[in-house]
Order: C-alpha cells, then structure tokens, then sequence
C-alpha cells in the first residue's frame, strides 16, 4: 500500500515557434496528499491540467519543479517496474493479438508466477460478475469500447499493483453502460483496496467513485474535499458554480450599511469588516429557494419537471437576473406568468466579485 505526496508541482509545456503559441503553465504549483487506499477524484474542465497531473504521478512526465513522493521516496528514484503503478486510459491501451486472459496474466507470465494467473483471474471475474469470463477469450477487435475497459482494468489489478490511475476510462460509454461500469469498478476497489486516483469530467462518477474529490482549474488545484463540503461550502465562485446541478444562483450587489444588497432584492446581514460599496455576489442554489407568498417577483423563463426529485425547477427572470428556483410538480406553471420566491437564508454564500474569494 501507497501513499502520494505532491509537493508544488508544476508543468510547463514549451512554446510553439511555429504556430506562435506561447508556452502554457498546464500544472501550477499542486500540493496534495494521498493516503494508502484513498480514491480521489480530479474533476474540472477541459485544458485545465488534470492528464498532466495524472501523468506526472504515473512519472510519465516529470515535473519541472516540485517533488512527487510514493510512501516518503522520491518517484524519480523507485525503478519503473517497482513502481507498482497501473493506469487505465478511455481505450484500454489492450495489446492487440492476444486474447484478453493472456494480455490479463501478461505481467504474472513475466514474472514466472504463472501459476498465480487463474486465481487471480477468477478472484476479479468473481467480482466483476460472469462478464469478464466470457469476455477474457476474446481479443481487443472483438471487445465493444466498454468491455476493452474491463479487461484493461481487470489487467491492472492482476498485477499486484499499489497505485491505480484512471484517465476518464468510462468517457465514450453510453449512459447505461457507464452506470454499470461505474458500479462494477467501484466494486472492485473496495475489494483491491489501492491508491487511486480517478479524472473525469462527470460529477456523478466522481461522487460515486470516490472519498475526495480535487476541483481542478487552469493548472491549480482550487479546493479539495467530499462532495458535500465542495458543495456547501466552497472556497470561491469558481468551485460553488462547477459543483452542482442546475448550476448555483449568482447575484450581483455591493455592501451597504453591513448588509448585502442587490439589484432585485437584498437587506442580508454581511460580515461587519467588508468596506462599504465593496461589490459582493450572493449565491444560493435552487434547492434553497422555493415559492413563497408576497416574495421577489419572477417571469417565468421555463418550468422543468424532475420526474426522480419529484420537483420542478423554474427559471425566471426579472430586471436582468435570471435564477432558478424549485417547486412542487403541482400546479403547472405557466410560462410568462409571474411568480414569487423566498430563499432561506441560512444558506446564502457570499463572495468577493472582484476575487471570487468567499467571504461568507
Ligand atoms: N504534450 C503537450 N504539449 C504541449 N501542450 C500540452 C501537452 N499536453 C497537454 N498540453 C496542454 O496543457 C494543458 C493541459 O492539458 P491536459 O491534457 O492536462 O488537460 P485535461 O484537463 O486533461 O483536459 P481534457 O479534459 O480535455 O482531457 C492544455 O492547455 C493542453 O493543450
Ligand atoms: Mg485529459
């Protein structure tokens, strides 16, 4: 078992005389720590980073300043087959010729511990269901996107590995398939406890598959915790709008008098330190803001039915702002029509709109 220590590492890919890019920062002083069998989930958007950071943490890429630590070694003194680190891509990277069982045992083989392979093979076939039995004869031409990701990770974990890398493996599965995949994987790490380290774009996968995630931007890393703390209480606007579905309100205003006012509403007690006039944005989601009597007035862009929520989310909008809102499924609400809406409170977020920084 493994721990991972990244100390401010970076990584900057050299600019483009030909095509005049100037170089780009794509890591950015990344600090982290793993412990032994945490799975952590990178998430953010394209471009920001999170292949290369897995990649120096496989030591596919070296990091131009930083060190990256595996239980207290320095990564660039552990020789490549000590390392004990397998990484799954989108498509398996499966070697073409051979039937999945050989390319599954291929490493045991290697090693002359032939005689391990077909426990372990059916130690994970266990595991991953009948599936993988079948899917072991075939070779990678005859394997669906999906079923090369199976025995790419079933691959990795016959290896004895400590450290397993996952690089949006699940991206070109369809959306059952996906959950599926998801569910079976998820199974397996709990039964090869290793340290894992998971990129993907998708919130879900990253909730379900993981005990920390680390959002990710332009090269740093922005916060990093469970779900529920990126999600109640985020660190800048940056992490309070990514995480999330439908994305959070945002509102802009300034400080008056210790309080929060904005343009269609306001009067919300503000830290008492913030200079007057500062411009300050209030964010709320919309679970937290419903239909009230006598409320802020809003015409109605859009109502949503969320079947599986059993609520519907209202759009609206009024002098500019738009915002969502949830309601009961019943009655119907018309578009055009106005309606009124009340937030708690309690669950308002402030931000420095200049910084992004929360500040409350
Ligand atoms: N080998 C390379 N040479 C030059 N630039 C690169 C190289 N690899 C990545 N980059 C740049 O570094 C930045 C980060 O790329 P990276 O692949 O790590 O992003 P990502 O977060 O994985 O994106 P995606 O979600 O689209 O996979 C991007 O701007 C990318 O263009
Ligand atoms: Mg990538």
């Amino acid at each position: 078992m493994t721990t991972i220590t990244l100390e401010h590492i970076s990584k900057r890919f050299g600019s483009d005389q030909l095509t005049n890019d100037p170089a780009i920062t794509a890591v950015d002083d990344v600090s982290l720590k793993l412990n032994t069998g945490d799975v952590l989930a990178i998430l953010g958007p394209s471009g920001c980073g999170k292949s290369t950071l897995l990649r120096m943490i496989a030591g596919i890429h070296k990091p131009d300043s930083g060190r990256i630590l595996y239980d207290d070694v320095d990564l660039r003194d552990v020789p490549l087959r000590e390392r004990g680190i397998g990484m799954v891509f989108q498509e398996g990277a499966l070697i073409p010729h051979w039937e999945s069982r050989k390319s599954v045992g291929f490493f045991l083989s290697l090693r002359q511990r032939e005689e391990e392979v077909p426990e372990k093979l059916h130690q994970i076939a266990k595991i991953t269901g009948i599936g993988l039995d079948k899917l072991l004869e075939r070779r990678p031409a005859q394997l669906s996107g999906g079923e090369k990701q199976r025995i790419g990770i079933a691959r990795a974990l016959a290896r004895d590995l400590q450290v397993l890398l996952f690089d949006e493996p699940f991206a070109n599965l369809d959306a059952k398939y996906r959950t599926e995949a998801r569910i079976e994987l998820k199974r397996l790490l709990n039964a090869f406890p290793v340290t894992s380290v998971y990129v993907t774009h998708d919130q879900v996968e990253a909730i379900a598959l993981s005990h920390r995630i680390a959002i990710m931007r332009a090269g740093k890393i922005e916060q990093v915790g469970t779900y529920q703390q990126l999600y109640s209480s985020p660190n800048n606007i940056f992490v309070a709008s990514f995480i999330g579905s439908p994305p959070i309100n945002l509102f802009n205003g300034r400080s008056e008098n210790g309080h929060w006012q904005g343009e269609n509403f306001g009067g919300f007690a503000l830290r008492r330190d913030l200079p007057e006039g500062m411009l300050v944005t209030a964010a709320i989601r919309a679970e937290h803001m419903h239909l009230e009597e006598g409320g802020i007035p809003g015409v109605v862009e859009q109502a949503i039915p969320m079947l599986a929520e059993r609520h519907q989310l209202v759009i609206v909008h009024l002098a500019g702002e738009t915002w969502t809102l949830t309601a009961p499924l019943e009655p119907y609400i018309e578009r055009g029509s106005t309606i009124y809406c009340g937030l708690q409170k309690d669950e308002l977020l402030f931000f420095d709109t200049k910084t992004g920084v929360r500040i409350g």
